[in-house]
């Protein structure tokens, strides 16, 4: 029985990083049945809803998806894609991987840190109002139960995946109620997982901290708009956001996706890095139990890498998305040794 995933490509370079990301797990020959759907602005374009009723309801029956960035109007327009998909499936768990990667230039070597990001609440709720004319608010909603799943969700990453440390970041210095209850609670998860290490740090020392040296941290759990920043932070550090994939996990669902967005700079010229979207869904395998061939598809990316011959422009090469995808493709293929 083929794996059935629903796959929204997005926009912007959206079509083309999950092209090369399809081509990928295809060759590794493992069945999938894709369902496409339309999301972002073609599905605003075609049918009024950037989000439409179609894109939920295949994501739900699949249980899982890979999904290419989709563009969000800054200031005015529609609500966020994402901000939608992750409420609408509860998808509270952004997971980012960040790894350095052979061949990339990077200012550190040796970087492995895992970022757990709460994904449904905080500054993201999209409660926003205005006062009086020249006043307005943005509430940040954080609930105990949210905040507890998400540091249950750290502590199991770091069992399962054998990391030693939980590193909380925080502001509860200045957000006592809100930044304070998410700390109280990643200290009840954190007593009752005595083997893991925890520490919590201020988020702004935390930042300092991994511009500096990011080889003392393991896993990194953070509240919502904190693990948003924190992502690209860490992006940086590896060789930038064509490197760093993701995971948004639910109960019933799970949508995986790189970190970086749609890119309209240099969309549709061929010249967007496709491995984080690759690697994203390397982890979309894993969580389907295709263990095997999520590590042939790190194992090729990482060939493509050290070769170095075939790299985007952000990696210092001229190389097209498509050649990378070619290349990773050739050597899943066997046709390279
Ligand atoms: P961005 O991540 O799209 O781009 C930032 C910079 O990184 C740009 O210079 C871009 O060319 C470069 N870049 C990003 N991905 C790359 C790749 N794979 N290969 C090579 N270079 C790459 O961030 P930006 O410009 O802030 O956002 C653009 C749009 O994407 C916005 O509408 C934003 O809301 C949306 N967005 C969507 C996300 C998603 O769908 N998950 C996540 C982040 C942003």
């Amino acid at each position: 029985m083929p794996h059935r995933v629903t796959l929204l490509a997005g926009d912007g370079i959206g079509p083309e990083v999950a092209a090369a990301a399809r081509a990928v797990v295809d060759a590794t020959g493992v069945a999938i049945e894709w369902i496409e759907r339309a999301a972002g602005r073609p599905a605003m374009e075609r049918d009024g809803d950037p989000l439409p009723a179609a894109v939920l309801d295949a994501i739900r029956e699949t249980g899982v998806a890979l999904k290419g960035p989709v563009t969000t109007p800054i200031g005015t327009g529609y609500t966020s894609v994402n901000v939608r998909l992750r409420k609408a499936l509860d998808l509270y768990a952004s997971i980012r991987p960040v790894r350095s990667l052979p061949g990339v230039p990077s200012r550190y070597e040796g970087v492995d840190v895992v970022i757990v990001r709460e994904n449904t609440e905080g500054l993201y709720s999209g409660l926003e109002h205005e006062v009086v004319p020249g006043v307005v608010e943005t509430l940040k909603v954080f609930t105990e139960s949210a905040c507890t799943r998400i540091a249950e969700y750290a502590f199991m990453l770091a069992r399962r995946d054998g990391r030693r440390k939980v590193s909380a970041a925080h502001k509860a210095s200045i957000m006592k109620l809100t930044d304070g209850l998410f700390l109280a609670c990643c200290r009840r998860v954190a007593a009752r997982n005595p083997e893991i290490a925890y520490e919590e740090v201020v988020i702004d020392n935390l930042c300092m901290q991994l511009a500096l040296d990011p080889a003392p941290f393991d896993v990194i759990l953070l509240e919502n708009l904190y693990g948003d920043i924190v992502s690209d932070l860490a992006s940086g550090l590896v060789g930038g956001l064509g490197m760093v994939p993701g995971a948004n996990i639910g109960v019933a669902a799970a949508v995986f996706e790189a970190v970086h967005g749609s890119a309209p700079d240099i969309a549709g010229k061929n010249l967007a890095n496709p491995i984080a979207l690759i690697l994203s869904a390397a982890l979309m395998l894993r969580h389907v139990g295709e263990r095997d061939a999520a590590e042939r598809i790190v194992a090729a990316v990482e060939d493509v890498l050290r070769d170095g011959r075939v790299r985007t422009r952000d990696l210092g090469g001229s190389a097209g998305t498509s050649d990378v995808r070619d290349a990773i493709v050739a050597r899943l293929r066997g046709a390279v040794s």
